[in-house]
């Protein structure tokens, strides 16, 4: 666990409390009488929320569960497409706004529902010219631009399931996953705008297909910033060009509830990412319902921006499926919160009268750091909610967060999930539960959600252990993309007995029973709400032909949660003469292998690494060395110098950014 047990007893002892504004209760979506609902009969409660959405025939079954495969609304079909766009077109709502576009230049695009179900039509309409049929894998590597939702969408209209890959992954990374998911397209752009300059994207499309062998047949590119790029006669295709030559109309068809929507990866304990399977019809419903619950969307009213990229799950079920299924007005904004000043996201905020904010503590944490005097400097009397997700929230950042954004007068919610668990699982409902900074507090309705001890037992109110899910839920992930064994492996052997899904995380339950989450207890880093495993970084060293060995820990960091400290030997024995010069290196060869967020904040060249008898590198020792801590517990070393030799030759070279 990434707490300290200092910390945590801090945590624990947190005596503020914060009742729902009376007004807020009043019109919110969801009240109190909803968790018996729910308790009553869970699957009538899921049932009736899946009347949220439009079906095209009706399912049998709400649950077919043979552990740990589930089905849900068996036998149902419905289009996610057309939940997200023209059902809302087709009740008279064409003319709202469902995108307001800000790029990070500041140029803008407004979209209204109306023109959002033209681009989709025209893109699905497109990719079956390009030869892509139902069940056909569809890669989407692109900026924060309005395409990615409209690609995303198309995808989801033909039954074509998505695999976005995050635009600031590595040409490695996206080759690894289009192989993986054996993927006949890519669509992707020129590039995109990143600190006030265009960045390139294509030209790593160009690379991972020239790596090896792939199912790629053609590359959609989206023109964004009209800088030079490469171009493959025969497999690249302009999507302005093949959009505009289509119809504006597609007729939808119906699909299976149980139809996969897309394969999203994500990082495990071993260095190779899981393809995170979610399916239609189950997602769309637990989407669709937590948007509704949690963020209290009024469609006719709010305007929503979630802060998140759509690289990551957030930005699937956040950005797309849940807001526009609820016929939201979202905002999208391409850049970064620093560019080109670092008002930029309040200067958003009174611009669109945003009313509801969610985004991650790291950002939060940023923020604090730049100093409150910057949003004071702009109108953020729209806000009425804001949400947290990604990470723990330390009190203060949840303090601050609603003192200094939220006017002390907004609802905080600290929401709990995972890419696994498609949708927010955890959280304070806004008009009803009284929260704690730092708490996620309860499971929502619906949910079944316990901390249990070591053999599967529910610790007692004030006790520790580890975050399970007791109940299959409808957006649950329906399996690891080619890989079912890994999926019961990872996710459901570790309470077999009881049956319980596993989330990773460790978790305490306070006296009156609600939740802390505390941070990952398995081999996942979270750096800046991002989930990277040790081993991946480690892989990645150790590809680099200096390295011989290599050993990483997320070491605690004030801004970013974790941070990555790798510990490393060189092959050969080299020494640190050449040290700045090599770490420097080590760090690019990172980010090639898995992108920049991989980066370690540190490398540290050492002579050997501490282990125990049986050869398991003691990664405890390496997090207290890189927290600048005393050493724990050495008698379990094989060779008890080896953290003298260690220290010794620190500090090494740090570089930073
Ligand atoms: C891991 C999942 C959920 C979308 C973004 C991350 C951590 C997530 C919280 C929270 C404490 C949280 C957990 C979880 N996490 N939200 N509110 N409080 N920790 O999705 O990349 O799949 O990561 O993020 O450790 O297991 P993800």
């Amino acid at each position: 666990m990434t707490d300290s047990s200092e910390t945590l007893s801090n945590l624990l002892h947190e005596q503020r409390r914060f009742e729902p504004p009376r007004d807020f209760t009043a019109s919110a979506n969801v009240g109190a009488a909803t968790y018996e609902q729910s308790e009553a009969d869970r699957l009538v409660f899921w049932a009736e929320q899946a009347q949220r959405l439009q079906w095209e025939s009706p399912w049998s079954e709400v649950l077919q569960w043979r552990p740990p495969f589930a089905k849900w609304f068996v036998g149902g079909t419905l289009n996610a497409s057309v939940n997200c766009v023209d059902r809302h077109v087709a009740a008279g709502h064409g003319e709202q706004v469902a995108i307001h576009f800000e790029g990070e230049p500041g140029d803008t695009r407004t979209i209204t529902y109306a023109e959002l179900l033209e681009q989709v039509c025209r893109a699905a309409n497109a990719l079956t010219e390009l030869g892509i049929e139902k069940g056909d894998r569809v890669a989407i590597y692109l900026p924060m631009i309005p395409e990615a939702v409209v690609a995303m969408l198309a995808c989801a209209r033909i039954g074509a399931p998505h695999s976005v890959v995050f635009g600031g992954f590595s040409s490695q990374a996206l080759y690894d996953r289009i192989v993986d998911a054996e993927a006949k397209l890519v669509i992707t752009s020129d590039g995109g705008y990143r600190r006030g300059a265009p960045s390139a994207l294509k030209p790593a499309v160009d690379e991972a297909l020239a790596k090896g062998r792939t199912t790629v047949e053609h590359v959609l590119v989206v023109v964004r910033t009209g800088q030079e790029i490469d171009w493959v006669d025969g497999r690249d295709v302009r999507w302005a060009e093949a959009l505009e030559r289509q119809p504006a109309k597609h007729e939808a068809p119906a699909h299976d509830a149980e139809h996969p929507l897309y394969i999203l990866y994500t990082s495990g304990t071993t260095g190779k990412p899981k393809g995170i399977l979610h399916t239609t019809g189950g997602y769309l419903t637990q989407v669709s319902y937590t948007h509704h619950a949690v963020f209290d969307l009024k469609p006719d009213s709010d305007v929503y921006w979630c802060a998140a990229d759509i690289g990551w799950v957030t930005g699937h079920s956040y950005i797309v499926y849940g807001p526009l299924s609820n016929r939201a007005t979202v905002v999208m904004y391409e850049g970064t919160p620093d560019t080109p000043h670092r008002g930029r996201w309040w200067e958003l905020i009174a611009k669109y009268r945003v009313s509801i904010l969610y985004c991650a503590p790291t950002a939060i944490r940023t923020f604090m750091k730049w100093g409150s005097d910057i949003p004071a400097q702009h109108d953020l009397s729209s806000l009425r909610l804001l949400g947290s997700v990604g990470e723990p929230i330390n009190p203060e950042a949840w303090i601050w967060y609603r003192k200094v954004i939220g006017g002390d007068r907004t609802p905080v919610v600290d929401t709990w999930w995972q890419t696994e668990t498609g949708a927010i699982m955890i959280s304070p409902l806004p008009g009803v539960t009284s929260t704690k900074p730092g708490s996620a507090t309860r499971p929502l309705p619906g949910i079944g959600a316990d901390v249990v001890d070591n053999e599967g037992r529910p610790v007692p109110n004030g006790g520790g252990g580890f975050l399970v899910l007791t109940e299959p839920w409808p957006s649950m992930l329906r399996g690891i993309w080619g890989d079912d064994a890994r999926y019961t492996e990872t996710y459901w052997s570790r309470f077999p007995e009881q049956g319980y899904y596993f989330a990773g995380d460790g978790a305490k339950k306070d006296e009156d029973g609600d939740l802390w989450l505390l941070g990952r207890v398995d081999d996942v880093m979270n750096v800046s709400g991002h989930r990277i495993s040790t081993t991946e970084v480690e892989s990645a060293l150790v590809s680099h032909p200096r390295v011989a060995e290599a050993a990483v820990v997320g070491a605690t960091d004030p801004t970013t949660g974790q941070a990555i400290v790798a510990f490393v030997i060189l092959r050969g024995g080299g020494d640190s003469d050449e040290g700045e010069l090599l770490v420097r290196q080590l760090r690019d060869h990172v980010a090639t292998e898995i992108g920049p967020i991989a980066k370690p904040r540190q490398i540290m060249l050492v002579p050997e690494l501490p282990k125990t008898r049986s050869g398991k590198i003691m990664r405890r020792l390496l997090r207290d060395v890189a927290e600048n801590r005393q050493l724990g517990d050495v008698t379990t070393l094989a060779d008890s110098s080896v953290m003298d030799l260690i220290q010794a030759k620190l500090p090494t070279a740090a570089a930073e950014d």
